[in-house]
């Protein structure tokens, strides 16, 4: 009896050492509570793994309860007026500050993509909800957050086209005028996948001749800019942190662009890149666009070139080739795109996959002239904006939070 309490109790402690404790490096802050919160992510990334496995659902499926867990239904407050509308056949959440007393001054606007690799996330999860109020009242602004359809069920280039159709549908004078938005103040925004989407669409808005509203502002939050090499030392580095390990954002890759499983082999091999693709390395060299601190422990070798009809990928379809689509990957575009570009804030990470993305992106959007602000947190990780509610709060998350809105206000 006691024998099996023992068992009981070794099998728990083990199970919890096994999912729980991690190697997180001891700088970070909140660590345990780190460890904690990714133990739930990685448990369903397994299950995932296991239920795609056996055939019972995707593995994407089962991580879209990340998702459902989060989901909410937006209403309006005291300060916030909160309204779900189609925007040239986008759904849209938008959050207005409540009038006071008959005051129709004109407002800023912020255009809001949120997270999740292209293929989980919604405007409707409650932190994004709450971010979006936060900055409604703290910058008396409207704020725009997008339902843009997501992979696998929408590939490529359907998430970004959802983006920009919203954009192009909100920058309209009359639109605008509509919401008492002042046209020389709206910023497009986003984290992670968002952040990606928001600087393509900067992109292809500011390549239109025809679009008279441009924006004034980009906000970039730990994004995703680039797929054709993922092995920088950042990669390298944090291949196994919370809450991305590099398996996730390679799936996360794939997945944008086709559910034939070859790409994703492919691109965690680093091998995926095509004779054409190969000609844009020089835009994604990390041994040229990163500072040293960052890289001199690693030597630069450029990716690996899927030969002819040898590689798996060069065999595949159109689809899985716009990994090196600037609208997929706004890193590839040459310097003359990059210097008409709207000033830029970058916020980058220690402990992220993603952090050289962010770096390179910084590094070459300054040097062709453009206004950027790139904060680095030292102890931070991907995702931590997400991490506002009790009980999975961290103090990080606040200070990214406080230290974005404020650039925000001064820049906006
Ligand atoms: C990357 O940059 C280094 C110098 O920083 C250079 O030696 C190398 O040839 C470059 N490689 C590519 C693929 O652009
Ligand atoms: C990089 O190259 C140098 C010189 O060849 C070597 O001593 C060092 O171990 C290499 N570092 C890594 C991380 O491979």
């Amino acid at each position: 009896m006691r024998l099996g309490r023992i068992i009981l109790f070794v099998a728990f402690c083990s199970f919890t050492a096994y999912y729980v404790y991690e190697p997180i490096p001891e700088r970070i802050e909140e660590r345990w509570k780190l460890m904690l919160t990714n133990s739930f992510f990685r448990t369903l990334s397994h299950l995932a793994d296991l239920c795609e496995s056996a055939g019972l659902k995707d593995y994407m499926d089962v991580m879209y309860v990340i998702t459902l867990l989060e989901k909410i239904v937006p209403v309006s407050d005291e300060h916030v007026k909160v309204t779900e509308e189609k925007f040239d056949g986008v759904e849209v959440v938008l959050y207005q500050p409540k009038l006071q007393g008959g005051d129709a001054h004109l407002r800023r606007a912020v255009i809001y993509l949120h997270g999740g690799g292209w293929c989980l996330g919604s405007s409707r999860m409650s932190p994004y909800d709450l971010l979006a109020r936060k900055i409604v009242t703290e910058l008396d602004a409207v704020v725009l957050s997008v339902e843009y359809r997501l992979a696998p069920a929408h590939h490529f280039p359907v998430p970004y086209e959802d983006v920009h159709r919203v954009v192009k549908y909100f920058l309209q004078k009359g639109v605008l005028a509509q919401y008492s938005v002042d046209p020389g103040r709206v910023a497009v925004s986003g984290d992670s996948a968002g952040g990606n989407l928001a600087a393509a669409v900067s992109q292809q808005l500011q390549k239109e001749s025809g679009q008279q509203i441009k924006l004034r502002a980009q906000a970039l939050l730990y994004p995703v800019l680039q797929a054709l090499d993922l092995k920088t030392p950042s990669y390298q580095q944090n291949k196994d942190m919370p809450i991305l390990p590099r398996t996730l954002m390679v799936r996360f890759w794939s997945e944008y662009f086709t559910s034939n499983k070859a790409l994703f082999r492919a691109m965690m091999a680093n091998s995926h890149n095509s004779p054409e693709s190969s000609r844009l390395l020089k835009f994604v060299n990390w041994s040229a666009f990163l500072p040293e601190a960052y890289h001199k422990e690693y030597n630069y070798s450029a990716p690996a070139i899927a030969q002819g009809t040898e590689g798996e990928v060069a065999g595949m379809d159109g689809p899985s080739q716009s990994f090196a689509d600037p609208r997929a990957s706004p890193l590839l575009v040459p310097d003359a795109d990059l210097h008409s570009l709207p000033k830029a804030y970058i916020l980058t990470c220690e402990y992220d996959v993603l952090r050289d993305d962010g770096i390179m992106y910084a590094t070459r959007l300054r040097a062709a002239g453009v206004e950027v602000t790139h904060q680095h947190y030292d102890t931070g990780f991907h995702g931590a904006l997400m991490f506002t509610v009790w009980p999975t709060d961290f103090l990080i998350a606040r200070r990214m939070t406080d230290n974005y809105i404020k650039w925000l206000k001064d820049n906006l």
